[in-house]
């Protein structure tokens, strides 16, 4: 049987943390009721398991109260609840040059007016750039690294910025969540949007708003409908977690997310995927009509490296790295072109590695080998 090599981690992690699919088969096979609707006592259980999951997110992600922490079906869901529940049209919003277009499209369809971050080459932000009217920005979003670069942002002196103007920020923790650690409280953050299957090596179709205190209080619903809660009332109630949580949740989903989080552990994560980064990137300098997008230094990035191929098609070179290398990569735009615009990588897009905690120092050896290969052709 042919081995394959699976560098798509950011697109979705795989294979998910141990433990992920037997609860999800657990709960298919032998829990299998609602939450929040009925009184029986596997109801209740079942309740206090998920409850169990909101407390295990809350507390990996600086969140002080596992009522703020809403399901949602995926990261891009939450980036739109956060969005389109508190801004209107023309609001000015503060985002960076690396967004992707999960961030991107929701404040475009509001008509929201956008300010861009410059970024450097590297897509690095450069805050002493900026040249903004802080006191009319009405919200801030930003992605924590690129899904493109890996290029992780100095977010902590744009939090204190925003902070201190009262400027809501909502971090985009697509890349990054499982990869670093991330504090809510300490970045000050109003709303933390995650994916389950990505960095926490959970399930597709679940993600995670966190809200904080004060942004949950400022925040509409977008998405409206039963709770099992206050049934009488045609509006959606007040408290958290039901305010943003109408409908059936993804039950295999949060069991899922429930085993992948007693996996949690960014500080060895990290640990890995720099090695890792470090090794690739080494590995491919110097290599002729190969350009490696973003920093060299692989302490600035997560486990995310594209290339730009001079001499064969980014997607052709994708191709043969699956059908002759079985190396699984993504190429193309990733639904980012602003993050390929500031690259320098638009509109040719790039070939995409990305890591988790199961690549190894073999596979990476493997890739190295076969983009030198690829690109002498
Ligand atoms: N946003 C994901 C990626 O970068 C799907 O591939």
């Amino acid at each position: 049987m042919i081995r394959e090599i699976y560098l798509d981690n950011a697109a979705t992690s795989f294979p998910k943390a141990e433990g992920v699919s037997d609860a999800m088969k657990a709960y298919l096979d032998t829990v299998g009721v609602n939450v929040g609707r009925g009184s029986y006592a596997r109801c209740m259980d079942s309740g206090m398991a998920v409850l169990s999951v909101r407390e295990a997110v809350a507390a990996a992600f600086g969140c002080t109260d596992a009522r703020r922490v809403i399901f949602t079906a995926g990261c891009t869901a939450a980036l739109n609840m956060a969005i389109n529940g508190f801004v209107r049209e023309g609001d000015t919003v503060l985002i960076s040059s690396m967004e992707h277009n999960a961030v991107i499209r929701p404040l475009t369809a509001r008509g929201c007016r956008l300010v861009r971050i410059p970024s450097d080459d590297d897509g690095c932000m450069r805050l002493d750039r900026l040249n903004a009217d802080w006191d009319a920005v009405k919200l801030c979003v930003c992605t924590h690294a690129s899904n493109v670069s890996g290029t992780i942002q100095s977010i902590a002196p744009l939090s204190e910025n925003l902070h201190a103007h009262g400027i809501p920020f909502v971090l985009d923790a697509a890349q990054s969540a499982g990869h670093l650690p991330i504090d809510m409280e300490a970045l000050h953050l109003a709303a933390l949007c995650i994916p389950a299957h990505k960095g926490l090596r959970g399930p597709q179709g679940l993600g995670l708003l966190l809200l904080s205190e004060a942004f949950a209080a400022s925040l509409s619903p977008t998405v409206f409908g039963g709770t099992g809660s206050v049934s009488h009332s045609d509006r959606m109630p007040r408290f958290l977690p039901d305010r943003f949580e109408p409908g059936t949740l993804n039950l295999p989903g949060v069991y899922g997310l429930g085993a992948a989080m007693r996996a949690y552990d960014p500080i060895a994560v990290r640990r890995h995927e720099t090695a890792l980064t470090e090794r690739f990137l080494a590995g491919l300098q110097g290599v002729p009509q190969l350009r490696i997008l973003g920093p060299l230094e692989p302490e600035k990035r997560v486990g995310v490296v594209s290339v730009d191929f001079a001499s064969i098609d980014n997607a052709e070179a994708s191709a043969l790295l699956d059908s002759e290398y079985h190396i699984l990569t993504r190429c193309g735009l990733h639904c980012a072109p602003e993050a390929h615009k500031t690259l320098g990588s638009y509109p040719q897009g790039a070939v995409r590695f990305s890591f988790s905690p199961a690549t190894t120092v073999d596979e990476i050896d493997a890739a190295i080998r076969a983009v030198r290969e690829i690109a002498a052709r």
